[in-house]
């Protein structure tokens, strides 16, 4: 049986994106998603994309018997585990789904790991899980501290891999921490397509630029920042996808387990953001200053260095290529 690289979430933001970068590497993907926050179209453009048929398995990895059963049916060798739920607000107002979701699925995909020849498990962490204890940039080793339920069940998967790993040393484990990503495909044929009202800031402009909604809300400009809006590190979602397969790569010339951080070690203000998304497109994002939202920090930033020198990555797109991409994809979206 062929190798195959298990994708959960792999019709999700960063999943798709994934596959893309995996597909045309060579690997061979297998798609597991259970469609909660993603819909089948997704698969049908990544084959557009692609030019070619992909292996696709709709089910849930709280289903113990459908992940056997996914298990046993493929000779899965490396697992990568996008899937899960990422709303912050939501899982203040609803944490028990967050743990269900996002610790209990995760457990029982360790469990079928152990139990067949799979290599490699890579994990989505976050750099939520620095929290605000220290400040950026943050190093892999800064001090744990998430600042509400999604953060804390990145670092209790964390702590469960670390122990699985101590238990089972020959299973290669990575958690990578994504700082924000932004931008899309440059075909434009996926991106990023949040329902209901957009939590994150780029989704958000991108439904002002198409007229969805009237004007951005910007959460604090008395930030001690270079304008006094927040500072991120964004993070092309192309440049993580790869990111994903040269962890992988890694992991065909190394062992053990390791912990990344996935981000540009670049930071911009929302006001900056929002500068270079009017001059690519065109189009005045009208914005108003409302009050902080509560639980964000003033500044987020990675040290990528650890990256760079272990796996070999560094982010190759800029804050322009992340809104052209972003805006060619919400202009392809709202002209269908
Ligand atoms: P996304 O919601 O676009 O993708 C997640 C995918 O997982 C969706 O297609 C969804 O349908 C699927 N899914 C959810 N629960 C599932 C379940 N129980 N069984 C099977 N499939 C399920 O999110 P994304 O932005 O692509 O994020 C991917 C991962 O990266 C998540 O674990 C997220 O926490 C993490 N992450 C995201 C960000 C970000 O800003 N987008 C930052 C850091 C970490
Ligand atoms: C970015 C900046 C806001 C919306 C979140 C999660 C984090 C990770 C990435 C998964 C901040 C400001 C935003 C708006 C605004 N996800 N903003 N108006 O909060 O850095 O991180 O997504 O792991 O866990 O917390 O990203 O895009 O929400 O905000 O002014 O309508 O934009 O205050 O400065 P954040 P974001």
């Amino acid at each position: 049986m062929e190798k195959v690289v298990l994708v959960t979430g792999g019709l999700g933001f960063i999943g798709s994106h994934t596959v893309i970068a995996l597909e045309e590497a060579g690997y061979k993907t297998l798609i597991f998603d259970n469609l909660s926050n993603s819909d089948i179209n997704v698969l049908i453009n990544l084959e557009k994309i692609l030019k070619k048929k992909l292996q696709f398995s709709q089910g849930d990895i709280r289903d113990k018997d459908q992940v056997r059963k996914l298990f046993s049916a493929n000779n899965i060798t490396s697992i990568i585990h996008f899937a899960g739920l990422k709303s912050v607000g939501e899982s203040v107002t609803d944490p028990l789904i967050y743990y269900d979701n996002n610790v209990y699925g995760t457990m029982n995909l360790i469990v079928e790991t152990l139990n067949s020849n799979i290599k490699n498990f890579i994990f989505s962490s976050s750099a939520t899980v620095y929290g605000n204890l220290t400040p950026p940039p943050f190093e892999e080793n800064s001090p744990l501290g998430a600042t509400n339920p999604y953060g804390r069940t990145k670092i209790v998967v964390e702590e469960i891999l670390n122990d699985v790993f101590l238990a089972n040393p020959k299973l290669n484990i990575a958690k990578l921490r994504y700082f924000n990503p932004l931008g899309a495909h440059p075909s434009g044929l996926i991106g990023e397509n949040p329902s209901g009202i957009p939590n994150n800031l780029m989704p958000f402009i991108n439904e002002v630029a198409i007229g969805k909604r009237s004007y951005l809300g910007i959460f604090g400009a008395d930030y001690p920042t270079i304008d006094g809006t927040g500072i991120r590190d964004y993070i092309h979602v192309m440049d993580l996808a790869e990111g994903h397969l040269e962890t992988l790569r890694y992991f065909e010339r190394s062992s053990g387990s390791i912990t990344l951080n996935l981000g540009t070690g670049q930071g911009y203000s929302v006001l900056q953001l929002v500068e270079t998304y009017q001059k690519i497109s065109g189009i005045q994002i009208p914005y108003t200053i409302v009050g902080r939202r509560k639980g964000d920090i003033a500044e987020s930033l990675a040290d990528p260095s650890k990256a760079q020198n272990l796996i070999n990555w560094k982010a190759k797109r800029d804050l322009t290529q992340m809104c052209i991409d972003s805006w060619n994809w919400i202009r392809t979206q709202s002209t269908k």
